[in-house]
């Protein structure tokens, strides 16, 4: 049994992450982190954390807990350098939210840290564990759709006002990049680099200041990979649209209506008809590979290093 402590008690470990630890058998929720000792306890009562002393308001308290075996970090993008080096240093394990971080030094920083700790890193990109995607990517890669030719994904959501954190230096960096961008990132590197190689050039069209924020609150970005195949995606806070992939090949294409998301739904049609797959919970998968890597002693599928490329690419995107 892997004994996970959860470092933030905000919108994505209270409906996702928690949730998620519960469907994974070799996991159980031990303790919580919140800036409110209070709110700790709460998360902690609420979601059954099985420590003796589940709920804390110090980082070092919560990371000297020696039955404490990993952490899940979910807090905003600028803590979460200081949070994994600070855990790996106390023998942790760290699942660290996306984006890994907001510079490619503290990227570099936090893979190395977790290196000379001998402690696993894994980023949270949970797209990688919806079924549809992943019967899609060994398609790709099986050369199914021949040679792979442009692909592009759209993952966009409506905010109202800058209340958001990411709208803002303090504790972001990126606003709709860091929100949903770096998952389309993310998947498009997925699908494309094991067959289309490294990308090689990126372009992007930033718009800023529409709601009041100096962040990127839309990113129309272009990628060109070693085939010269390219891809393009949209992330935006300006509008919500229907979420859209999309794998143009040689000898085929896949269009992916809504898959591209929170959770393992929506639908794939490919040039040879409907891709079928089984709706489970992404989130779960991401928690059982990060639990399953620390049990084997291997990397976790997406390793810190594939997430500090995500970063790097985010750097130049929108410097
Ligand atoms: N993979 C996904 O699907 C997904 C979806 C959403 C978010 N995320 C990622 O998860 C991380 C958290 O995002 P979120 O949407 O859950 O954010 P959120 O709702 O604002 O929650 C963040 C939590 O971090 C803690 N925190 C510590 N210092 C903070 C500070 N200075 N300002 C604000 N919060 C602070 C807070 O918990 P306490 O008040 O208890 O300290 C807060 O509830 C981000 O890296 C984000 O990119 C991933």
């Amino acid at each position: 049994m892997i004994r996970l402590g959860m470092i933030g008690t905000g919108n994505i470990s209270r409906d996702a992450l928690t949730p998620a630890i519960g469907e994974v058998d070799d996991a159980v929720l031990w303790s919580v982190l919140s800036r409110d000792r209070e709110r700790a306890e709460a998360f902690a009562a609420a979601n059954g954390a099985a420590a003796p002393t589940a709920g804390h308001d110090d980082l070092q308290t919560f990371l000297a807990d020696p039955e404490l075996d990993a952490v899940i970090i979910a807090t905003p993008d600028r803590l979460h350098a200081e949070q994994t080096i600070a855990a790996a240093t106390a023998g942790k394990h760290v699942l660290v939210e996306k984006p890994m971080t907001t510079s490619v030094e503290e990227a570099d920083a936090m893979v190395a840290a977790c290196r000379a700790a001998g402690v696993q890193l894994g980023v949270a990109y949970h797209m990688r564990w919806h079924l549809g995607h992943r019967a899609l990517a060994k398609q790709i890669h099986e050369g199914v759709f021949g040679d792979i030719w442009h692909a592009s994904a759209r993952w966009t959501s409506k905010a109202l006002d800058t209340t958001n954190w990411r709208a803002s230096d303090e504790v972001g960096r990126w606003w709709s990049l860091a929100g949903v961008g770096t998952h389309s990132l993310d998947w498009l590197r997925w699908m494309l680099v094991p067959v289309c190689g490294e990308v090689t050039k990126v372009s992007s069209t930033i718009t800023r200041d529409k709601l009041g924020s100096a962040h990127d609150e839309l990113a129309a970005v272009s990628l060109t990979f070693e085939s010269g195949a390219s891809a393009q995606f949209v992330s935006s806070v300006l509008f919500a649209a229907p979420n859209r992939g999309e794998i143009l090949g040689s000898n085929g294409y896949a269009y992916c209506e809504a898959t591209i998301g929170r959770w393992g739904d929506g639908h794939i049609d490919t040039n040879t008809g409907t891709l079928e797959f089984e709706v489970v919970n992404p989130y779960a998968g991401e928690i059982a590979d990060f639990v399953n890597a620390i049990q084997k002693g291997r990397a976790p599928e997406v390793s810190g290093e594939e997430g500090r490329r995500n970063v790097e690419l985010l750097c130049q995107i929108c410097p």
